[in-house]
C-alpha cells in the first residue's frame, strides 16, 4: 500500500529560474534507511485539477548517512507544457508541505565483485544534467564509509550555472590530493555542451555533451583515458551512467563494443560492469 508521509521543504537554493536544490524534511521522525542512487517520490496536491495529489519520482542526492532530510536536485519542465509537478513544486516556498514515499529503486554501487570478493575496479560515475543527483549520493557515501576506490565523476551540462554541485566536488577533489590518493582518490570534471552560447564564454573546459569524454581523440585516446592514464575496460572500470535516454544511449554505444556489460544483460556468474537510470 502507498503511505503518502508528510513533509517540510526545509531549504530551497535556486540556482536559476528552472533549477533548484532542495531539502525536504520529514515531519516526523527521520529519513528511513535507503541505498545510494534511490529515489523518493514526491507528492502535491495540483490546484489547477482539484487538489489531485500527483506523484514523481526524484534521485535521492544526499548520502543514506544524512538522517535529517533528503536532498533533491530537479529541473522545471518548462517546455512544451508545463510539468504537472515540477509547476506546483517551484511556486513553493521553504516552511511548506510536501509529500514524499518511501525511497526505493534498483540503481546503486556494486560492492562484491564477479568472484564475491569487494569490488576493487575504478569507478566512474557519468551524469547529465540532474542525472548527477544520484552520484552525489554515491560519492557522500563512498567517502562516508572511508571506501579507497577510484572514483572519477563526470558531469554535462549545457550552461555553466548549471553545474549544481561543482563547487562540492571540487573540494572533494583538492581533499584527495591533499590528503593522498591512498585515503580518498577522487577527481571530478565537468562539461559544457554549448560553449558557443554568450553566457558559457567563460568556461575553458571541456565541451561537449558528456558521453564525448569516451570519445578517442586522433591518439586513439579518450579524454577519460587520457585523465586515468591507462585503457578503459571491463577489468580496471565499473561504469555508472544517469540522465537523458540520449545519454545512456551514448554511454552503452561506446561501451559495449569495449565488452562492458550491462547489469540487465549480466552473465551467467552475476557480473557486469555497466549500470545505468535513464530519464525514460
Ligand atoms: C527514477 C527517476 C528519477 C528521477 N530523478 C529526477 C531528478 O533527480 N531530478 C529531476 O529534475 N527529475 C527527475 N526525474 C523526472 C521526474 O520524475 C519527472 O518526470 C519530472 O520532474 C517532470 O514531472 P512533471 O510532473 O513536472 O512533468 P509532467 O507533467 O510529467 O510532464 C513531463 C514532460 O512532458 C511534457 N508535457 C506534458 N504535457 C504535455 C502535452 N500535452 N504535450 C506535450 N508535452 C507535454 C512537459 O512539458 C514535460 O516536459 C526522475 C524520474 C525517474 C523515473
Ligand atoms: N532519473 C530521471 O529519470 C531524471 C533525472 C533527472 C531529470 N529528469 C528529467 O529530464 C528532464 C531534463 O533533465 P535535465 O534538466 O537534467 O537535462 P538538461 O540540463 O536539459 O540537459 C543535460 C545535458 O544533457 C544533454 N542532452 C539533452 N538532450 C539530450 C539527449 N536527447 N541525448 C543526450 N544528451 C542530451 C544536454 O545537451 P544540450 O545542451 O546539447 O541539450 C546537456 O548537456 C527534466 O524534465 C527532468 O525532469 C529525469
Amino acid at each position: 500500500m502507498v503511505v503518502d508521509n508528510k513533509g517540510i521543504i526545509s531549504y530551497i537554493r535556486v540556482l536559476k529560474n528552472n533549477l533548484a536544490i532542495f531539502k525536504i524534511k520529514p515531519e516526523s521522525g527521520s529519513v528511513p534507511d535507503f541505498k545510494a542512487g534511490q529515489f523518493t517520490t514526491l507528492g502535491l496536491p495540483v490546484n489547477s485539477e482539484g487538489g489531485k495529489l500527483v506523484r514523481r519520482a526524484y534521485s535521492i542526492a544526499s548520502p543514506p548517512e544524512q538522517k535529517k532530510y533528503f536532498e533533491l536536485y530537479i529541473r522545471w519542465a518548462e517546455k512544451p507544457m508545463p510539468g504537472r509537478l515540477t509547476t506546483e513544486l517551484f511556486e513553493r516556498k521553504q516552511g511548506d508541505e510536501i509529500f514524499w514515499l518511501k525511497p526505493t529503486g534498483p540503481f546503486g554501487i556494486l560492492d562484491k565483485g564477479r568472484d564475491g570478493s569487494q569490488d576493487t575496479r575504478r569507478i566512474v560515475m557519468m551524469g547529465g544534467g540532474t542525472g548527477i543527483a544520484p552520484f552525489i549520493s554515491f560519492i557522500l557515501h563512498l567517502k562516508a564509509r572511508q571506501d579507497k576506490r577510484e572514483i572519477i565523476c563526470l558531469h554535462g551540462v549545457s550552461y555553466v550555472d548549471e553545474l549544481g554541485y561543482r563547487e562540492l566536488l571540487t573540494e572533494l577533489e583538492e581533499e584527495s590530493i591533499d590528503k593522498g590518493r591512498d585515503k580518498w582518490n577522487f577527481r571530478y570534471r565537468a562539461s559544457i555542451s554549448r560553449p558557443d552560447e554568450h553566457f558559457n564564454r567563460s568556461w575553458g573546459g571541456h565541451k561537449g555533451r558528456v558521453e564525448t569524454f569516451l570519445n578517442p581523440n586522433s591518439s586513439g585516446k579518450s579524454p577519460l583515458e587520457e585523465l586515468v592514464g591507462e585503457k578503459i575496460t571491463p577489468e580496471n572500470t565499473m561504469f555508472y551512467v544517469c540522465g537523458f535516454q540520449g545519454t545512456v544511449d551514448a554511454g552503452l554505444g561506446h561501451l559495449t563494443p569495449a565488452g562492458f556489460v550491462e547489469e540487465r544483460k549480466k552473465r551467467p556468474d552475476g557480473s557486469h560492469d555497466l549500470r545505468y537510470e535513464s530519464y525514460g
